[in-house]
C-alpha cells in the first residue's frame, strides 16, 4: 500500500469510527499554490491562555459547553456569565510566530486562542480545505464550534475538509496552537533555537472538484537522467480515471489508467534538459484527470553515491554549503515568506553556495521552491534533535509522520537531494533502531532522493596529532554522512586543525555538516579573543585547511548564514539570546569570515570537481 493509500485508508477507517483525531490526517492536498484559494492570512483575534481555561475546567477536564473558546460563545443577556470574548481580544499576525509581535509573549510557551471569521460562496459540486502551512506545536481546529482535528509537529503542512461544514456566511474558524514542550515530543524539551510558537505559515481555503488530484509523484527513476518514473494518486468518488502527464516543451505525453483506489504508477522515457546548481532547469508539467488538472514547475535530475562521491546527474559534485535556521534575517522571528526566503538564498548564493542544509526541521515551502529556482540543492532535516525518547513508540510515530509531511510535501523539487532523520544523537541501540525505521520510511517514501544524518565522530588525540574516526554504527545506513565538529571553539583552539586527521570506516561520502565559531558583528580585537570577528575568521581559515586533506569529503555546511535566536545563549553584550555563529548577523551585516568561506568557494567553484 503506498504512502498515500495508506493516507486515504486512514482517514476513511477513523471516519467510521467517528475519531476526530484521523482528520488530521486529511490527505495533504499538493501544490496548493496551483489551486483555486482563498488566503486567510491578517490580523486574527487571539485569546493567550496560559492555563488552559479554554478547554479544561478547574478540575482539568476537557470542557465542550459554551465555556470552551471553540464556541466561541456570546452573552445571551446582560445577566449571563461568560469570561472570554474573541472579538474585544487584541489580535495576532498570522502567519507569525506570537513571540516576536508582543515582549510579553517572547518567552511564552502555552496555549493561545486564534479565531478568524470568514464567508465562503462554494460552488456546487466542489470541495473545500483548509490548508495550514504550519502552526507549533500541537494545533487544535474548529470550526462553527465544531472540532475538525488536531495536528502534531510545528515545521510541517496539515489540512481538513470543511465540505459540509462550511456556510456562505459566518464562519469563525478556531485554532488553540500549544508551543509547550515535552520529553516525548519532536523535538523533545532542549533545543538551541527558539520555541517560536503559533500559525506562522499561512492559512489557506483551497477548492477542489469532487475527485480531484491529490498527490503526485514526478521525478526521474532512481539512478536515470532520461526516465521519468512516479505515481499519482486521485482522491474522490470516481477514482478509476484516465489521466495524462504531459510536458509540452519536451513534447511529452503519457497517459495512465488510475486503479479502484485512485492510484497509478507510470515510467516513460524523455529526453530532458537535466536541473543542476548551472542550468536550474524547471518544465511546466501539466497533470490532467477527467475531473480535474493541476499543474507545476519540475525539475528533472539524478542524485546518487558511488564510493566516497556524490553524483549530480551521472556527475562528481562536491556540495559547497551553508546551514540556515528558519530565522528571519532583519526582523528576526519565525521566517515564512518568498522574500525571507529571497534574502537568505540570495545571501547563499553570494557565498558562492551551491547546496544549503536547512536545519534542523522542515522550513516553509518558498525555500524549496526558490532552491529550486535558483539552483541551490537543499538537504532537508526532521527535528530528532539531541535526546529524544528512542524507546517511546509515540515519538516514533510523530517522527515519522513528520518525515513523511516533509516528503510529501517537496518529493517533487529537484533541488531537494537529502532527507536528514537526526542530528547530534548519542550512540545506543535503541536509537540505532529508531534510526533505521526512520531511514526505512525514508527510502520506501521516496526511493529517488539520499538519506543522511549529522553524527558526531570521536577523537583520539595523541600528542601531536589529533585523529578523528567516523564509525557510528548507523552510518552503514546512511548513504551520506554528515559530521558535526567544533574544533577551535567547543574543543581545542583554531589552529588545532592544522594537526587533525580524519579517518572513516566506511566508503561513502563526508559532508562536514557543522562547524564553526561565534563572533559579535562590529566586536574586533587580535584572533585569540573570543567573539571578535577576528577569531571566527581565523577558525575558519584553519578549518579550511583541514577540509582540504579529508579525502572522502564531498561537502561542507558551516554553522551558520545568519545569528539566530536562542534560549541557550544568556551571556549579556555578546549573545543576548542570540547564537553569534552566523556569517551575518540578524541585521543582514556581514562578517570578516564571510569573506573567507566566500573565497574558498569562489576556488571550489572553479576547480574541477572532486
Ligand atoms: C550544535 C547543534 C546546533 C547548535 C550548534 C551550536 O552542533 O547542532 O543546533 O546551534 O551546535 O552549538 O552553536
Amino acid at each position: 500500500m503506498t504512502f498515500s493509500q495508506r493516507f486515504l485508508f486512514a482517514g476513511f477507517f477513523s471516519f467510521l469510527l467517528g475519531v476526530v483525531v484521523s482528520a488530521q490526517v486529511a490527505p495533504l492536498i499538493a501544490n496548493i499554490s496551483a489551486r483555486q484559494t482563498t488566503n486567510l492570512d491578517g490580523q486574527w483575534q487571539a485569546i493567550v491562555d496560559p492555563y488552559d481555561v479554554g478547554s479544561l475546567d478547574y478540575r482539568a477536564k476537557s470542557l465542550n459547553d459554551r465555556s470552551a473558546f471553540f464556541k466561541d460563545y456570546k452573552p445571551q443577556s446582560p445577566s449571563e456569565l461568560v469570561e472570554y470574548d474573541f472579538d474585544t481580544s487584541a489580535q495576532l499576525q498570522v502567519p507569525g510566530d506570537w513571540n516576536t509581535q508582543r515582549d510579553s509573549l517572547l518567552f511564552y510557551e502555552g496555549s493561545i486562542w486564534y479565531k478568524r471569521s470568514f464567508d465562503y460562496a462554494k460552488s456546487p459540486h466542489k470541495r473545500l480545505f483548509v490548508h495550514f502551512g504550519a502552526a507549533n506545536y500541537r494545533a487544535a481546529v474548529y470550526l462553527n464550534g465544531e472540532e475538525l482535528g488536531r495536528h502534531e509537529g510545528g515545521f510541517t503542512p496539515f489540512d481538513f475538509e470543511i465540505t459540509n461544514r462550511v456556510k456562505p456566511q459566518g464562519n469563525f474558524l478556531i485554532v488553540r496552537v500549544n508551543n509547550a514542550r515535552a520529553k516525548e515530543f519532536v523535538p523533545t524539551v532542549n533545543t538551541d533555537w527558539w520555541n517560536y510558537g503559533g500559525i506562522t505559515r499561512p492559512v489557506t481555503l483551497v477548492e477542489v472538484p469532487d475527485t480531484f488530484i491529490q498527490d503526485y509523484f514526478i521525478q526521474l527513476a532512481k539512478g536515470s537522467t532520461h526516465q521519468i518514473a512516479g505515481w499519482l494518486q486521485l482522491n474522490g468518488t470516481q477514482l478509476q480515471q484516465k489521466v495524462t502527464i504531459r510536458i509540452p516543451e519536451a513534447n511529452l505525453s503519457k497517459t495512465v489508467e488510475t486503479d479502484a483506489t485512485g492510484h497509478a504508477t507510470f515510467a516513460f522515457d524523455a529526453d530532458l534538459t537535466l536541473w543542476s546548481p548551472e542550468n536550474p532547469k524547471l518544465y511546466a508539467v501539466e497533470i490532467s484527470a477527467q475531473t480535474d488538472n493541476v499543474t507545476d514547475r519540475i525539475g528533472f535530475r539524478s542524485i546518487q553515491t558511488r564510493g566516497t562521491d556524490i553524483l549530480l546527474n551521472g556527475k562528481p559534485v562536491f556540495l559547497r554549503g551553508i546551514n540556515i535556521h528558519e530565522e528571519a534575517p532583519m526582523r528576526s522571528g519565525r521566517a515564512w515568506s518568498a522574500d525571507d526566503a529571497r534574502t537568505l538564498l540570495g545571501w547563499a548564493k553570494e557565498l558562492n553556495c551551491n547546496f544549503v542544509r536547512l536545519a534542523h526541521y522542515p522550513h516553509n515551502e518558498n525555500m524549496l521552491r526558490l532552491a529550486d529556482q535558483m539552483g541551490i540543492m537543499v538537504w532537508a532535516e526532521v527535528p530528532v534533535y539531541w535526546t529524544i525518547q528512542w524507546e517511546n513508540p509515540d515519538t516514533l510515530h510523530n517522527a515519522e509522520n513528520q518525515l513523511q509531511e516533509m516528503i510529501a510535501r517537496d518529493h517533487n523539487r529537484a533541488a531537494l537531494i537529502i532527507y536528514s532523520v537526526a542530528n547530534e544523537t548519542p550512540v545506543t541501540e535503541p536509537r540505532n533502531a529508531f534510526f533505521r525505521q526512520m531511514i526505512q520510511t525514508a527510502h520506501s517514501a521516496d526511493s529517488t532522493r539520499l538519506v543522511s544524518a549529522a553524527l558526531q565522530a570521536h577523537e583520539s588525540d595523541a600528542p601531536d596529532r589529533i585523529t578523528i574516526t567516523i564509525n557510528d554504527p548507523i552510518a552503514a545506513d546512511l548513504d551520506v554522512l554528515g559530521n558535526n565538529e567544533y574544533i577551535g571553539w567547543y574543543v581545542h583552539q583554531p589552529a588545532d586543525a592544522d594537526r587533525t586527521d580524519w579517518l572513516s570506516s566506511y566508503n561513502k561520502p563526508l559532508i562536514m555538516s557543522e562547524f564553526g565559531g561565534d563572533a559579535l558583528f562590529g566586536y574586533h580585537g587580535d584572533s585569540n579573543t573570543r567573539w571578535t570577528e577576528e577569531y571566527q575568521e581565523n577558525l575558519y581559515a584553519h578549518q579550511i585547511a583541514m577540509l582540504k586533506h579529508i579525502s572522502f569529503l564531498r561537502g561542507t555546511t558551516p554553522w551558520i548564514l545568519m545569528d539566530f535566536r536562542s534560549p541557550r545563549r544568556t551571556l549579556p553584550r555578546f549573545e543576548d539570546y542570540f547564537n553569534r555563529k552566523g556569517l551575518i548577523s540578524s541585521r543582514g551585516e556581514k562578517k570578516k569570515a564571510f569573506f573567507v568561506l566566500q573565497d574558498f568557494y569562489r576556488q571550489l567553484a572553479a576547480a574541477p570537481a572532486p
